[in-house]
């Protein structure tokens, strides 16, 4: 009895050091250390500029801001907006970046 609970605590401690040592994709970051502007940085300014004042639209709603971040968008002519929750990006994230690129744009 007391060696089975040797081998399950033996199991778990490796899998949680396993879980430590585990790359970090993009969907496990707590959302309260989501880095939206290092996000914007390196993900968006290429299509919305460094004020985000290309393709973006501030006077939209908010949630359908998200919904374009989410699902993408494709306009009459490309680039396309990429659908960034494919990529890993929460509608909580999502919601950052909107907030961010709202505080960016004059
Ligand atoms: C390959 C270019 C490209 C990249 C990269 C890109 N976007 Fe876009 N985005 C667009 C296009 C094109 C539109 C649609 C604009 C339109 O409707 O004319 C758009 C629309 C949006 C909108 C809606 C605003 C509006 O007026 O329609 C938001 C919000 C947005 N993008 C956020 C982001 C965020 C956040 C990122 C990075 C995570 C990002 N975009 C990366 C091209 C891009």
């Amino acid at each position: 009895m007391r060696l089975m609970s040797l081998a399950v605590a033996a199991l778990g401690l490796s899998l949680f050091a396993a879980l430590l040592l585990a790359p970090v994709p993009v969907r496990a970051t707590a959302d309260d250390q989501f880095d939206a502007a290092g996000t914007y940085k390196t993900k968006c300014i290429a299509c919305h500029g460094p004020a985000a004042d290309k393709r973006f639209d501030k006077a939209l709603p908010d949630d359908q801001l998200v919904e374009i971040v989410m699902k993408g968008k494709k306009p009459e002519k490309p680039p396309n907006m990429p659908a960034y929750n494919e990529k890993g990006v929460t509608a909580e994230q999502a919601k950052s970046l909107v907030d961010y690129m709202k505080s960016i744009k004059q």
